[in-house]
Parts: structure tokens; C-alpha cells; sequence
């Protein structure tokens, strides 16, 4: 297993170039199950969970090829598409049950393994679940499995409880191919939303309303196959300008899009960073850290994938800060490992309050999923001495060669193979 190695101290400077969106870019590997023919992305992250959605797609019989560039053909000809995503895949990664929508609405039927529980929590797919049948779908669980079919689906009108993010991309890739009208209230209106509903658009679909919490779906009889490049990672790009701001930097970040991050941005200014769009990315230079109160929401509310990187940047605010994670109820892995680098935070329910002000000082820490592991890299770049950040397979799922792209802009980091 590998391990990032981090020495504490620099001034990051420079510019970072920003990949192509993580989560745009698994739904947007699954929409092309829906048309025949071969799509092509561009801009494509080369990162563990994408190579794991292009497994998926091969092992349904889908030919996909490339990397940075990606083409996906649809099988032909007698060779016929398999219709089961099995459990040793989707364990690995949940958005693997972005292929249901997509394999009901072209083909009457999917098998797909429940994802289960994560690290940050049990995140069911329920909702996923009832706009399906919501459609006219039969769905039945056993052995894990839940398996979903409907001769046609029909459009339907689907309340979602809370604005599931791969529940309405899942739902939104059925609803194209279903026969009527599907209108999806309480929608989840992340940025990520509206580009799965841009392309399926390019392929012939009729969405309208995405990124507000009303998308109406008037279903058609099929789909074409598109070229498409994916937008940037406003994620990625958020965890570089806290690096910026925490390192008394100045970045900028190469293809990031503003008007995904103002959440973001507004909660970096309140925290004593200058942010400006600037040369076709965003610039972010440091400046005095002050504490501030976090909340995080659904879009365009502050962003739950950042919870853990802004929590690094209230521990060097001179002051208290609190924090509210109000989507997953196991959102603070990170803080333990924190603690191990000396900062005081306490943690009671979905609240973390924060003493800013301490020093942080190098030591080896665990990384438990994603996000937490990036916030284990940022307090590396600060701390007194030497980090080392193991399980780094964390990190690799969202994000791409984090250690070439901050040694670019002058952090001392590298990657080393664990014992
Ligand atoms: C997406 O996950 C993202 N992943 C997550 O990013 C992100 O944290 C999350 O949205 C919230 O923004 C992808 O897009 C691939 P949800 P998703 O369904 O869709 C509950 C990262 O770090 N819920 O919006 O799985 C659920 O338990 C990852 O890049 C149900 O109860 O999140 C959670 O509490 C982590 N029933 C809340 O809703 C359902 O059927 C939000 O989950 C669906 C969700």
C-alpha cells in the first residue's frame, strides 16, 4: 500500500491544474449505457473510482477504451448486454448503482448488488428505490441483491424525501426513456446534476428545470450517442484553496469553475482568504485565518466534501469555530487523526467544535475515506516536522496525482510504498 509523506512549512505558489469532476463524471459513464452506438468523453479523471465504473460497464458488455479520453460502445450485434452489477464491484464503490436506472429504462430489467453501509455512513438507496417504482418497476431485495424490472417504464411524479444526489441522477436517466412525463420535486440541485441532465440532452432526452428542485423528464423512445467534455471538480478545486489559504498562499486554480463554488468561496473570504476569478480559474492567496461556523447542506448550500478540508483551516484560526454535518451521520473520521497532530476538537452528535490556534506537529496518521484523507494531507502541509498519511487508496479515488499537483506549486511531499 502506499503512503504520502508530507513535510510541514511551505508557502504553496503557483498554479494547480483542475481534473474533470468525480462525481460528473460516474453518472455520466453510466448515461452511456442508455444509448446505442459509442460515446466519447473528454477531460475524464484519471482516478480509482472512474476505472472502476469502466470495470463495471465492461463487465456488463460494454466496450470502453482510453483513458483522459474515453470511448464507450454499446454491445452489438449477438452479443448481449449482461444486466447484473455483482457485490464484489459495488462494494468497492456505491455510484456502481448509478447503472440501474440506466439498464431498467433500455432493457426491462438490472440486477444490482446493494451497495451497503460506508465509512461515512449507512446511505441507503431507498429513494433510488421508490422513484423506480414510483415508474411502474417491480422491486424485489434477496441475497443482497435488489433486482428492478418493468416492461415500460411511464412517467411518473416522484417527491424525494431529501435531494438524494445519485438517486435523482438515477431516477433522471430512467425518467428519459420511460413513456410520459416524469417530474422530480425536492430534486438535488448540485452542479453535477445539471450536467448529467446537459448531456442526456445532447443525446435526445427532454429534461428541463435541472439544478432547481423541480426537473421535469418528458420521456422518449431513444437515445443517441454524444461526445462530451466533463466539467472541472469544484471539490479538487476547494481542497487547493484551502491548501492556499491555510499555507498563506498564492494559487490559482487552473480551470475551476466559480459560479459550482460559492459556498465555498463565501466561507473561504469569511475565513480571512482574497478569492477572485481570474485567467480562466480562481485565484486564492492567504491571509490572516479567522474561525468561522459551518453547516453543511445540500447544494448550493455548503458542500459536505468540504467538511473535513475547511475543519483543517479552523484549526489554525485564531478562535472557535463550529461545524454542523448534516447529511451523513459518520462524517468526522478525520478528527481523531487531528487530534494525534494536536488539534482540540470535540465532537458531540453531527457537531465538531473547533479551538483554533494550536500547533499542529507531524505524525503518522490513517486515512479512513476520501475526504478525510485530503483533510490528513492539508494538516501535513503545516504541521512541525513530517506526516506520514497511510492508505492513501482513499485518496486515489477522487483525487488525481495530489502529490505531483501540490509539489508543483511547492509543498514537500511525496508518495512512498508503506511497509
Ligand atoms: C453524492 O453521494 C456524492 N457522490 C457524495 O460525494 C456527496 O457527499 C453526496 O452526494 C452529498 O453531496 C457522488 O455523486 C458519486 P446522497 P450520494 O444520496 O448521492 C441519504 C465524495 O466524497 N439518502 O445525496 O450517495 C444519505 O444517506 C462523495 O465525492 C437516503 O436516505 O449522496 C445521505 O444521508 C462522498 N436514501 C443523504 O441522503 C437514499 O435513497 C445524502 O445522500 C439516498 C440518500
Amino acid at each position: 500500500m502506499d503512503k504520502i509523506v508530507v513535510e510541514g512549512g511551505a508557502r504553496l505558489s503557483g498554479k494547480i491544474p483542475i481534473s474533470g469532476a468525480k462525481n460528473a463524471a460516474l453518472p455520466l459513464l453510466a448515461a452511456a449505457l442508455l444509448p446505442s452506438g459509442t460515446s466519447t468523453f473528454k477531460n475524464v479523471p484519471q482516478l480509482a473510482d472512474v476505472r472502476t465504473m469502466a470495470k463495471l460497464l465492461r463487465m456488463l458488455g460494454w466496450d470502453v477504451e482510453g483513458d483522459s479520453a474515453l470511448t464507450i460502445a454499446a454491445p452489438t450485434g449477438k452479443k448481449k448486454p449482461k444486466l447484473e452489477a455483482p457485490y464484489e464491484l459495488v462494494k468497492t464503490m456505491r455510484a456502481s448503482v448509478l447503472v440501474l436506472g440506466p439498464l431498467v429504462a433500455r432493457y426491462g430489467r438490472a440486477r444490482v448488488s446493494l451497495p451497503g453501509g460506508c465509512a461515512i455512513g449507512a446511505r441507503p438507496i431507498d429513494q433510488h428505490l421508490k422513484g423506480l417504482e414510483a415508474m411502474g418497476a417491480k422491486v424485489t431485495l434477496d441475497h443482497g441483491y435488489v433486482d428492478v424490472e418493468a416492461k415500460r417504464l411511464r412517467g411518473a411524479t416522484i417527491v424525494l424525501d431529501m435531494p438524494t444526489v445519485t438517486g435523482c441522477e438515477n431516477i433522471m436517466m430512467a425518467a428519459a426513456l420511460a413513456k410520459g412525463r416524469t417530474v422530480i420535486e425536492n430534486a438535488a440541485r448540485e452542479p453535477e446534476v445539471e450536467e448529467l441532465a446537459l448531456v442526456l440532452n445532447k443525446m435526445g432526452a427532454k429534461i428541463q428545470g435541472a439544478g432547481t428542485a423541480i426537473i421535469t423528464i418528458e420521456g422518449v423512445d431513444e437515445l443517441a450517442p454524444i461526445e462530451h467534455a466533463i466539467i472541472p471538480d469544484r471539490i479538487e478545486a476547494g481542497t487547493f484553496a484551502v491548501a492556499a489559504a491555510m499555507t498563506k498562499g498564492d494559487v490559482l486554480l487552473e480551470g475551476a469553475r466559480p459560479e459550482h463554488m460559492d459556498a465555498i468561496i463565501a466561507k473561504l473570504r469569511a475565513m480571512g482568504a482574497t478569492v477572485s476569478a481570474e485567467a480562466g480559474g480562481l485565484r486564492v492567496k492567504g491571509g490572516d485565518i479567522k474561525p468561522a461556523d459551518i453547516t453543511t447542506q445540500p447544494h448550493p448550500g455548503f458542500p459536505t466534501d468540504m467538511q473535513a478540508q475547511f475543519m483543517v483551516l479552523a484549526c489554525l484560526a485564531k478562535g472557535q469555530s463550529v461545524i454542523k454535518e448534516m447529511i451523513f451521520e459518520n462524517r468526522y473520521m478525520h478528527v481523531p487523526e487531528l487530534g494525534r497532530m494536536g488539534a482540540d476538537i470535540q465532537v458531540s452528535g453531527r457537531v465538531a467544535v473547533i479551538r483554533g490556534g494550536q500547533k499542529l506537529t507531524g505524525a503518522n496518521v490513517m486515512a479512513t475515506d476520501l475526504r478525510a484523507s485530503a483533510s490528513l494531507v492539508l494538516a501535513g502541509l503545516v504541521a512541525g516536522g513530517k506526516t506520514e498519511v497511510l492508505r492513501v487508496y482513499h485518496l486515489d479515488r477522487g483525487y488525481e496525482a495530489i502529490e505531483k499537483k501540490l509539489k508543483g506549486v511547492g509543498a514537500k511531499i511525496k508518495r512512498a510504498k508503506d511497509a
